[in-house]
């Protein structure tokens, strides 16, 4: 292969690379789903319910649909969020569909500055975090990894309304040779199948990085303990912006992971991909070594 080639594939294979790396594009949100951008007729928090379904970053955009003439859209202060007072609006469209580009971290405040929309409950309040550190978790609070004696709702309490990010952990304390943490599929999970686990890790405490989006889900391979309810599902948001990602070796080898016990990884499609990038990288950097 002639060297000029090689430098094109190397150009490809980083390009490629990269991409899939930042695997997280933009989102469109459609301002409270099918309903759209009006007043929300007997449900004052419609929109505040709405925005709680969902998690915005940086770059997101906000499309609000509405009638053109019955509604419009204003961006205003969170005083004027509070008060309903549209007369001075930050920004004002009145042609739908009206997108909003998220393009800071902060709040933001919309609402319509038609007669009495605001007050009447079409108003929507939203939070773009910035970006944070990784966060661990210790899994139960105080109460650890046990089977509890409220059963598996001490653990859904635990988990409600935390936010678990990508490169977020999940601690587990337990006594050793009492408790285990398994990994499990959903199915396992629901079923209480602990014959049947992804991984098992049996030191305490228990280290687990979350490195992927989307749910995971975590019982005992001790006996009746699943069923007795040490089971805890819970949802990965996003990517934590900003904050440090896993490098494919650290993502290989759990034992760079921290001193505290045993560390483990959640299963990835991402971190092979990656993998393979850097193996691509390598033969390609020897290939041009080579010809250099
Ligand atoms: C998360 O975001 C960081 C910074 O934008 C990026 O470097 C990293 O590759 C992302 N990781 C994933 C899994 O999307
Ligand atoms: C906007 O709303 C109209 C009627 O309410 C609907 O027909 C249309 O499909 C909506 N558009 C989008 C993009 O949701
Ligand atoms: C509404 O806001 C404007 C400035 O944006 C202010 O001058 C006015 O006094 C406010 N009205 C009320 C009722 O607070
Ligand atoms: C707003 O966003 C929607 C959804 O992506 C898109 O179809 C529409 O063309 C955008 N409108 C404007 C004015 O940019
Ligand atoms: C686990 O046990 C159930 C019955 O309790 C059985 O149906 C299933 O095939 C087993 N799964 C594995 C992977 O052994
Ligand atoms: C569990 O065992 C590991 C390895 O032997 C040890 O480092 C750790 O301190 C033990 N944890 C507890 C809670 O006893
Ligand atoms: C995770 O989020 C999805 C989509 O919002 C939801 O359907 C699912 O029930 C959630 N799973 C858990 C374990 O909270
Ligand atoms: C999380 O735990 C690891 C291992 O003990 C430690 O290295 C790291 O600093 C901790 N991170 C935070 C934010 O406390």
């Amino acid at each position: 292969m002639a060297f000029s080639n090689i430098v094109k594939l190397a150009t490809l294979y980083l390009a490629v690379c990269a991409l899939l790396h930042n695997t997280k594009a933009e989102e469109v949100y459609d301002v409270g789903d099918d309903f759209g951008w009006a007043i929300p007729l007997g449900d004052p928090i419609f929109y505040d319910a709405w925005a709680s379904l969902h998690y915005f970053e940086v770059g997101d955009i906000l499309s609000f649909n509405f009638t053109n003439g019955e509604q419009d859209v204003a961006r205003v202060t969170k005083e004027a969020y509070l008060n309903c007072n549209t007369t001075n609006p930050i920004s004002l469209k009145k042609t739908s569909p009206a997108n909003f580009t998220l393009d800071v971290a902060g709040d933001y405040y919309f609402t319509s500055t038609l007669d009495k929309h605001c007050l009447k409950g079409q108003k929507l309040a939203i939070n773009v975090p910035g970006p944070r550190e990784p966060f661990n978790y210790t899994v139960g609070g105080n109460l650890g990894w046990v089977v509890s004696p409220i059963g598996e709702s001490a653990y859904e309490a635990w988990a409600y309304n935390k936010l678990f990010l990508v490169g977020d952990s999940l601690v587990f304390y337990y006594k050793n040779g009492t408790q285990d943490v398994a990994i499990v599929t959903k199915e396992a999970y629901e079923k209480c199948e602990t014959n049947n686990t992804l991984a098992v890790y049996t030191t305490s405490p228990t280290r687990i990085i979350l490195n992927t989006i989307g749910e995971h889900f975590f019982t005992s391979t001790y006996k009746d303990h699943c069923a007795l309810g040490q089971k805890l599902a819970i949802n990965v948001t996003a990517n934590s912006s900003g904050a440090t990602a896993l490098s494919p070796s650290e993502a290989l080898s759990p034992t760079n992971l921290g001193p505290s016990g045993s560390s483990a990884l959640v299963p990835t499609s991402s971190a092979t991909s990656m993998v393979f990038c850097g193996y691509m990288v390598t033969v390609l950097s020897i290939g041009l070594a080579f010809f250099i």
